[in-house]
Order: structure tokens, then sequence, then C-alpha cells
């Protein structure tokens, strides 16, 4: 049984978010105790004086999960850039000590823990920490998250290609929003050799920002392989 998975992307806004909802609220179904966490978000909203991330309320209320803030999201950032260019822009330098103290935290509490990642894999976190150094270093195999858009034959290869020179484990990858898009999965097919976990089609009752999630979690259920994603393979 692995410990936990890391959700990446493509790109920003393919589904990371709702696709890492889904996959923690299947594996509470399946009856373990499941943290969610996003290390490290930018873009988070002020509400009340304090800094709130959109992808840290979608995630904990899909869970119902009653952790603190500080322990599902250690970091947030208000602008909405990449976190070193936000960092410096709000004159702060981002302590990976704490991202790696609060995930402890998160994985001694919780049988399995969901990671959302933040961009795709090349994103810096600070100057000695890409995305794909925080999946390594949390031991936690991949979830890529895939869309079809012009141009997503590359950022899926490509994403693909960094994951194994950086030895990352891959789980597989999941189409989100895919409507008529078996040419673009085929594609993708042809062209590598990596699992495909399942697709997820555009549904307009599921959005992050107004906090809605429709039947994914029941479609997630019967369409995602799960069991590949919760089983450690040797
Ligand atoms: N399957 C889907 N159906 C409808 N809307 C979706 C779906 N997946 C994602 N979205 C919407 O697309 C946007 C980006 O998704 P999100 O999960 O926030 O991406 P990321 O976390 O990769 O930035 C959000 O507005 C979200 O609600
Ligand atoms: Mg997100």
């Amino acid at each position: 049984m692995e410990k936990g998975v890391f959700v990446t992307g493509i790109d920003t806004g393919v589904g990371k978010t709702i696709i890492a909802g889904a996959i923690a609220a299947a594996v509470k179904a399946h009856g373990l105790d499941v943290g969610v966490m996003k290390p490290v978000a930018t873009g988070a909203k002020e509400i009340d004086g304090k800094l709130v991330s959109e992808d840290v309320v979608y995630l904990k209320k899909i869970i119902d999960s009653t952790d603190d803030d500080d322990l599902v999201n250690p970091i947030r950032l208000e602008p909405a850039l990449a976190p070193t260019m936000a960092a410096s822009k709000s004159g702060v330098t981002i302590d990976m000590e704490k991202v790696w103290e609060t995930y402890r935290e998160l994985t001694d509490k919780h049988g399995f823990v969901v990671v959302e990642g933040i961009g795709g894999l090349m994103v810096p976190i600070d100057d000695n920490t890409l995305v794909a150094d925080m999946a390594l270093k949390m031991d936690l195999a991949i979830v890529i998250v895939s869309k079809h858009y012009l141009g997503a034959i590359n950022h899926t290869l490509l994403t693909l290609e960094y994951a194994r020179s950086r030895n990352l484990r891959i789980k597989g990858i999941i189409f989100n929003m895919l409507n008529n898009g078996e040419d673009f999965v085929g594609e993708i097919g042809r062209l590598s050799s990596t699992p495909v976990l399942g697709t997820i089609p555009f549904n307009e009752h599921v959005c992050v920002e107004k906090c809605l999630y429709g039947d994914i979690v029941e479609y997630f259920r019967k369409e995602i392989n799960m069991s590949k994603i919760m089983r450690k393979e040797t």
C-alpha cells in the first residue's frame, strides 16, 4: 500500500485540484483515513485577514477534512505567479523545512495523503527545489493530469520524458475534461508507453472556484483505476 500519491499536471489549469480531490474522496470511500496537502499555493486570496487558497478549500471540503490550513497548506502566497517569483515579489523566502515537517506530520496522522503539486514538474519552488524534487523527497509516485488542447501532445510527452529522466515513479495519466478526445489519447498511447488510469469528461457541475463536486466522486470510482493508485508495486 502506498502512503500517498502526488498529483501533477502537464500545465496549470488542467484539473489537478479536481483530480486530487476525487482521488482523496475515492480513497476515503475505500475506508481509509485520508489527508490532503497543497504544500505551496500561489494566487491565495485574503479573507478575514488570512491568506486562503481556493485549491485548499476545495480539497478539504471534498473529504470533510478538519486539518488546520497550516498543516494542509504550509506555504501560501498572494501573487498568482510561480512560487520563486511570488516569494520574491512578496519579499519572503520559502521555507522548505516547514514543507517537509508538515508533510511528515500529515503522513503520521493519516493512512494516505494526496498531495497536489503546483503547475507542472519543472516549476521552481526555491533555487534548489523543483516540483519534481518535492515528489522525490516525499517518496511519492505521481499521477499526471493531461487535458486535450492544441499543444497538449508536446506538454504531455515532455512531462513524461522529464519524469522518467528524474526516476519518478509514474502511476499513469488521467485525461481530464476530455470530450471527443479519443484521437488525442490514442496519439499519446502510440507515442509513449504510459498506463492510462482513466478519462474524466468535462462536467458542468464540477467547479473548484464554486466548490462544486457534482457526481465526480462516483464517476471517478467507476472509471479510474484506483487500485493502481493505492497499491505499491514492487
Ligand atoms: N472535469 C471537469 N469538468 C469541468 N470543469 C473542470 C473539470 N476539471 C477541471 N475543471 C475546471 O477547470 C479549472 C482548472 O481546474 P483545476 O483543477 O483548478 O486545475 P489545476 O489544479 O491544474 O490548476 C477549474 O475552474 C475547474 O473547476
Ligand atoms: Mg490546483
